[in-house]
């Protein structure tokens, strides 16, 4: 499937999030594309925060790549390749979701359990996600 949405500001890139998150099993790799601001941490905050991460705890990875959160369920692998081109996720697939800013290689010969959100800035508080998957979640999503 491949779906536009329009979020007009925080509280509803949170309920888009709380939604996500009742489509994931997981195992999943949350590909999160889209400029500087467009709002990747904080989705990723969202997303966490579904697993009682605390939002303080989630921080951008840019400068250690990496931050592991240990969530209900299980581990949260958030990842930032912005200043990094390559970087080896086979070590965590299927370990728990792992949700990588700034995506730089095609990760489907490493698992198909993918959903690509593109961030795109409309003005201060509007955003639109181009959201792409070849997972069976529409129904779940219900968008
Ligand atoms: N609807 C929205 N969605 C996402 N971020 C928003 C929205 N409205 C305002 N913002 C603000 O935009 C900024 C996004 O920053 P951040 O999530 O760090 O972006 P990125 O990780 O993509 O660089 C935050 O300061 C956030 O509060
Ligand atoms: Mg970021």
């Amino acid at each position: 499937m491949k779906k536009k949405i329009i979020i007009n500001n925080l509280q509803e890139l949170e309920d888009f999030a709380n939604k996500v998150v009742k489509c994931l099993k997981g195992d999943e790799l949350l590909l999160l594309e889209g400029n500087l601001a467009a709002g990747k941490t904080t989705f990723t905050k969202y997303i966490a925060k579904n697993f009682g991460i605390d939002d303080y705890e989630v921080v951008s990875p840019t400068f250690n790549i990496m931050n592991i959160y240990e969530g209900r369920q299980f581990d949260i692998y958030h990842i930032d390749l912005y200043r990094v081109d390559d970087f080896d996720i086979t070590d965590f697939i299927g370990k728990g979701l792992i949700i990588i800013e700034w995506p730089k290689e095609d990760y489907t010969k490493y698992t198909k359990n993918q959903i690509k959100f593109s961030f795109n800035v409309l003005d201060n508080e509007r955003r639109e996600i181009t959201i792409e998957t070849d997972l069976d979640i529409e129904d779940c999503l219900n968008m």
